[in-house]
């Protein structure tokens, strides 16, 4: 193809760092990917909203069917949230042969299996690396880099939003209120940020993570979360007096077959490397038998570092086109069980 043409469902934070990057970045990409890449619709809510970039006079619409059944769309990235017109999109655009890229863990967490089988089934190809930790290549890192060893131990910080608050709440004499609407001004929270300070976006990472890393069906109601909404400026200064930062911590073993997954603000010594990790900055700590113990560490929110991810994902769905091998991506085997109670 002499261009590749996708749709975006969603002008918000990352649907803007998206055409921003597609726009900026043209150069690199065509030179990694042999084509152009443009935007061709964009689907929103409001056609009078003020964003963060022009949008061109012709792309913006009301209508899903513009992005959804338009031929001349061939990857349709959903950057709306929510879960369920986000999956009812999603599945229309592959069924109508269309690449997803998403961002969106809820859905990727809630429904991942069946999406992924949707894809396969229409020979199109379903990425989420946004899903998880903003600009830090987990997901592939977990499903390709570590492919090969036993994962046993993943630890992390992956929630931007509630890193900020901790960290402001920490270093600045500011209020848990105030910080949480510099981090909804900055587009780090959610659109309902109580899933961000209650845990459960947090959690559902875990839950995304753990299924990829222990390869086993890893379900949102076994993870045991805890968010941040308890957490005073006192507790946070006492623990500073003793040496310790108070981080939301993800956590993810497996143990003999036994699989334990949580999220809850945990006392880190200053010592520990996590300890250091500030404002909406993530990090994941992967334990694996044979390569022992690894880190990772980048921005885990945001307008560019999100997009980041989802260009790199569109980078990855053009390569599959030129080679012919969208959709043999795998629907890995922890997912046999959902998926056969779907077919049920
Ligand atoms: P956002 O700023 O609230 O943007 C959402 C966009 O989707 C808006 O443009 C909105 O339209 C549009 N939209 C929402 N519901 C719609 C509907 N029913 N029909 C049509 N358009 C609809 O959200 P965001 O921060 O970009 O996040 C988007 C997704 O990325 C979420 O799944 C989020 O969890 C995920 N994510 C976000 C970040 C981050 O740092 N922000 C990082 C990683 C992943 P209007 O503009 O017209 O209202
Ligand atoms: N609200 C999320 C966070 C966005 O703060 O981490 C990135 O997934």
């Amino acid at each position: 193809a002499e261009q590749v043409a996708i749709g975006l469902l969603g002008l918000g934070t990352v649907g803007s760092g998206v055409v921003r990057m597609v726009n900026n970045h043209q150069e690199e990409l065509q030179h990694k990917v042999g084509c152009k890449v443009i935007v061709e619709k964009v689907l929103v809510q409001d056609l009078e909203k003020e964003r963060r970039i022009s949008p061109e006079p012709d792309w913006l619409t009301v209508t899903p069917e513009d992005v959804l059944n338009n031929p001349r769309i061939d990857v349709v990235v959903e950057v709306m949230g929510g879960i369920e017109l986000a999956k009812q999109y999603i599945l229309q655009a592959l069924r109508n042969k269309k690449h997803v890229i998403t961002a969106n863990k809820d859905l990727m967490a809630l429904h991942g299996a069946e999406l992924l089988k949707t894809a396969a089934d229409n020979g199109c190809d379903l990425f989420y690396e946004a899903s998880v930790a903003g600009g830090i290549p987990i997901i592939r890192t977990i499903k390709e880099g570590l492919a090969s060893d036993r994962i046993t131990k993943m630890m992390g910080i992956v929630n931007g939003t509630t890193n900020y608050i901790l960290t402001k709440m920490d270093k600045q004499q500011l209020s848990f209120h105030d910080v949480l609407a510099e981090a909804q001004m900055l587009g780090f929270a959610e659109a309902d940020p109580a899933s961000d300070v209650e845990g459960y976006d947090a959690a559902r990472k875990m839950a995304i993570l753990a299924t990829l890393g222990f390869s086993m069906d890893i379900h949102l109601d076994d993870v045991n979360v805890k968010g941040i909404t308890g957490v005073t400026k006192e507790d946070i200064d006492y623990a500073r007096q003793f040496g310790y930062t108070m981080k939301l911590i993800g956590n993810a073993r497996k143990d003999d077959g036994k699989v334990e997954v949580s999220v809850e603000p945990t006392l880190l010594p200053d010592s520990h490397p996590l300890s250091s990790v500030n404002n909406e900055y993530n990090a994941v700590y992967v334990y694996g038998e044979a390569v022992g113990e690894t880190m990772f560490f980048g921005p885990g929110a945001g307008e560019l570092p999100t997009a980041t991810s989802i260009v790199s994902d569109l980078v990855a769905v053009i390569r599959n086109m030129r080679l012919g091998v969208n959709g043999k991506n795998d629907v890995a085997p922890q997912y046999e069980k959902q998926l056969k109670s779907l077919d049920e």
